[in-house]
């Protein structure tokens, strides 16, 4: 990453750039997606609960133009090879694998939602880095499907948009996700923060100036390699699912706090208790959060990021030590709050500070690393951006 977040303009060049290079033509337009991190709420989306991501200044731009039939062709600048497809394989989930399935899934759902997919040649650039939990998949997927629906003159509202790309990720790629990063790519404005109903798909822009305020969220990105991160993720659904399932709920969202004692209780597993005590007091902690930014209480919702942590930490059991190390480092070197951010096992954090504190603060987790042996992390301060749009 590079700091403070690259302007849309040279990835976008370098999407036309890599599309004349393959191509030999013109594309007929370009469609940019941002990366998105998640101010609160974690694990929360499969749970029908609350969440809070904003959209980066880090974006993946495809360039692409209509071509007749049903073939799509697909070049990536982070790929050692292009990928081309036609019907067949978009309409066999799993059919193309690797990146390109990102792409294929899009067409898929859409084909499997009664939409006349235009065939298509795509190039994509990307700033939003892979595997670092700021979601570059649903990055790919809202670019891409913002390019089809244009190119197609599709009939897709934004609204729509979110649940289709989590079709082509749940079902395409299999990945059993939630509905939060493709809604963030997709629905977020520029200086807020996107407080989403994740069981009603309801949305509220909630003010997140953080620039008006004097202050940043610092991206450190820990490079630490995720550690079987797929299959615990899918673990810690299922736990959650039979949770609910024995506790006589729709959804760990049902359980409210008042109640959440009592559902204990009920509970014999000690790790399936753990696993409910953090969705229910994540969920609430996005809902106080919220109403601190309301009140225009920016600073006063580290507490909650922290306190957010040290359950993802202790009862979620999805951190690993370099990032538990950037979250200890970030605090002591004076940050208002510091969480990880997304799924876990690996990925980035966020630490919320003052404009100027942000290289301070950064310096203090970079020396943290070097003290624990562990490779140099990467950082970027970042202000909320707004969600996949075509370019001018
Ligand atoms: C990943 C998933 C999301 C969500 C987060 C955890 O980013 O794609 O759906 O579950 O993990 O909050």
């Amino acid at each position: 990453m590079t700091e403070p977040g690259t302007p849309a303009g040279a990835v976008a060049e370098r999407a036309t750039a890599g599309f004349r290079g393959r191509y030999g033509a013109e594309p007929a337009g370009r469609w940019a997606a941002p990366g998105r991190a998640n101010l609160i709420g974690e694990h929360t989306d499969y749970n029908d609960g609350f969440v809070l991501p904003f959209a980066l200044p880090l974006r993946t731009v495809v360039a692409a133009a209509p071509q007749d039939g049903e073939r799509w062709a697909v070049w990536s600048e982070l790929a050692d090879s292009p990928v081309e497809f036609g019907a067949a394989e978009a309409d066999q989930p799993g059919g193309v694998t690797g990146w390109a399935g990102y792409v294929a899934g899009v067409v898929w759902a859409l084909r499997a939602a009664g939409h006349r997919v235009p065939g298509g040649r795509l190039a994509i650039a990307s700033d939003v880095p892979v595997g670092s939990g700021l979601s570059s998949s649903a990055a790919i997927e809202a670019a891409t499907l913002a390019a089809l629906v244009d190119l197609g003159g599709l009939d897709l509202t934004d609204d729509r948009r979110p649940r289709l790309a989590q079709r082509a990720e749940n079902e395409y790629v299999g990945a059993p996700t939630g509905i939060m990063d493709q809604s963030a790519v997709i629905r977020c404005r520029a200086g807020h923060a996107l407080f989403l109903d994740c069981r009603t798909e309801s949305v509220e822009q909630i003010p997140f100036d953080l620039d008006a305020a004097g202050l940043a969220v610092l991206v450190i990105d820990s490079r630490a390699p995720h550690r079987h991160a797929d299959g615990e993720y899918a673990s810690r659904r299922k736990s959650c699912e039979r949770a609910a399932e024995l506790l006589g709920v729709t959804a760990l969202r049902d359980v409210s706090p008042a109640e959440l004692d009592a559902a204990l209780d009920r509970l014999d597993d000690e790790e399936m208790r753990r696993r409910v005590r953090h969705v229910v007091t994540e969920d609430q902690r996005v809902l106080d959060t919220v109403a601190l930014l309301r009140a225009g209480r920016i600073r006063d919702i580290g507490p909650l990021l922290t306190a957010s942590h040290a359950s993802m930490r202790d009862d979620f059991e999805i951190t690993v030590p370099e990032i538990d190390t950037a979250v200890e480092a970030a605090l002591a070197a004076g940050a208002y709050g510091a969480r990880m951010t997304g799924g876990g096992f690996g990925g980035c954090v966020l630490a919320l500070v003052d404009a100027d504190a942000a290289d301070p603060v950064a310096a203090a987790v970079t020396a943290a690393y070097a003290e624990r042996g562990f490779p140099a992390p990467a950082h970027v301060t970042v202000l909320p951006t707004g969600g996949a749009h075509r370019l001018p």
